[in-house]
């Protein structure tokens, strides 16, 4: 069961810095500069993937503790329907964590999928993200497989 303690709530442009340095911590490869632009694109409403979400947790201090991106795709590994809810993002900070946030998060994620009427929800994670793997598992996905990846221009 949540605690009820456990606030999430969508991200606005005062929790700029703190989203920016959440994903930075969960996608290092990125740049700072790079975070920061996607993250004034999406409350200038110019974020080129849409529809996309960004919940918050808060501690009962307010603080903000962790988040998690959420979008509609029209296909996902392992779904058999079209516009699949997707986890794109998530993370807690590491003093936050095992304490029931990203359970909450995951769940305020599912509700924003069940508002857009999905009726499944999916995620991916690297292949050596132990943690990532036994956390959805406990919190309801099925483990749908590995796949490998590529790109070109064109
Ligand atoms: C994955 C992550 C968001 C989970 O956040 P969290 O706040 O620790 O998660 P919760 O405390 O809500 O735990 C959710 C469930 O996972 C389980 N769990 C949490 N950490 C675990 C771990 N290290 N190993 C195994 N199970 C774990 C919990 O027991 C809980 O299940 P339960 O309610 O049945 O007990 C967090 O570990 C994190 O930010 N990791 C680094 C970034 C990352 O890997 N993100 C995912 C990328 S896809």
């Amino acid at each position: 069961m949540s605690d009820p303690r456990l606030i999430v709530r969508p991200a606005t442009p005062a929790d700029a810095n703190a989203w920016v340095e959440m994903r930075h911590a969960l996608w290092p490869e990125g740049t700072d500069a790079g975070h920061r632009d996607e993250v004034a694109q999406f409350f200038q409403g110019t974020f080129p993937r849409t529809p996309w979400a960004v919940l918050l947790a808060e501690d009962e201090t307010g603080a903000v503790v962790g988040f998690a991106e959420v979008s509609i795709r029209p296909y996902a590994e392992g779904c058999v329907t079209t516009r699949v809810a997707y986890l794109e993002g998530w993370y807690v900070r590491p003093e936050a964590r095992k304490q029931g946030m990203g359970r909450v998060l995951v769940a305020a994620a599912e509700n924003w999928g069940r508002a857009h009427g999905c009726r499944e929800f999916a995620s991916d994670t690297q292949p050596d993200n132990t943690t990532s793997a036994a956390t959805h598992l406990a919190l309801g996905f099925t483990d749908v497989g590995l796949v490998r990846c590529f790109r070109k221009d064109l």
